[in-house]
């Protein structure tokens, strides 16, 4: 049993759609998220750049006494998670998994769309998994620009936002893409707008973060971490940034506004 808290990572807003699952599926567990905010948006920054960012960040975790980190970040973790393993070592570490097998398994069209950013796209995870579940299926992948700055400045529900997603899915829809990934852990904020984009299509939209919750839970209990059942969680919010930043952090976090 351990008490300490889960550290939950991201550059900004985006992970919190992970610790809403987290907190769900653990509800026992005390939770420190830390959203970078300073350095957001990580999407076209240079690996070794979200390297150093992953690095700092997991760094201030563990320091906080973190018994366990979620990177809730795609970039980060296509950029990082090898690093960041082999240096924390003693520390267990869940990456997002980009959720393209089970796209291609569910395709009935025989096409998936992928969004994502920039920098999580050209990693070797993306690469890897889509070839390795993909070969009889035609991935397209796009990244969703300017979706990350329309979370991070609130303005998921707005007709610009719409326009945007609509853009980013266009390709992919035209094509006949019945499943959509979403592979960013600030996407699923816009999932209202992604659901009115592809209404009426047959078109399924997958978000990792409940399946990343379930991983997290595996590997407290591989390593023995759970709390106590009775445990009363402590919910704390870090940032790099302001503390006007980490006020948003707790706001979004507590807000029933992800779909
Ligand atoms: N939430 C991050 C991800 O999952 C967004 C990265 C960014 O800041 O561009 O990739």
């Amino acid at each position: 049993m351990n008490n300490a808290p889960i550290g939950i990572y991201d550059s900004g807003l985006g992970g919190l759609t992970v610790w809403r699952e987290v907190r769900k599926l653990l509800p026992e567990e005390s939770l420190s998220y830390l959203g970078d905010g300073k350095n957001c948006p990580y999407g076209s920054r240079s690996r070794g750049e979200v390297q150093a960012l992953a690095d700092a960040a997991v760094g201030r975790l563990a320091a906080e006494g973190c018994k366990l980190v979620v990177v809730a970040c795609n970039t980060a973790t296509a950029a990082a998670i090898d690093f960041l393993r082999a240096k924390y070592a003693a520390l267990p570490i869940v990456g997002m998994e980009p959720a393209v097998k089970p796209a291609c398994l569910h395709t009935r069209s025989g096409v998936v769309g992928v969004l994502a950013t920039e920098r999580s796209l050209d990693g070797d995870l993306f690469h890897r998994t889509a070839a390795r579940y993909g070969r009889d299926v035609k991935v397209i992948a796009r990244p969703g620009h300017g979706f990350v700055e329309l979370v991070e400045n609130d303005l998921e529900a707005t007709p610009e936002a719409e326009r945007m997603v609509a853009a980013a899915m266009a390709g992919m829809l035209e094509q006949g893409a019945d499943q959509i990934v979403l592979g960013c852990t600030h996407y699923p904020f816009l999932m209202e707008t992604i659901r009115r984009v592809t209404a009426g299509r047959g078109v399924t939209v997958i978000d990792p973060s409940p399946a990343v919750a379930r991983h997290t839970a595996e590997l407290l209990d591989k390593w023995n971490l759970r709390a106590e059942p009775a445990h009363r969680p402590e919910y704390r919010f870090l940032t790099f940034a302001d503390d006007a930043y980490r006020e948003r952090l707790r706001r979004k976090a507590f807000a029933a506004d992800i779909a």
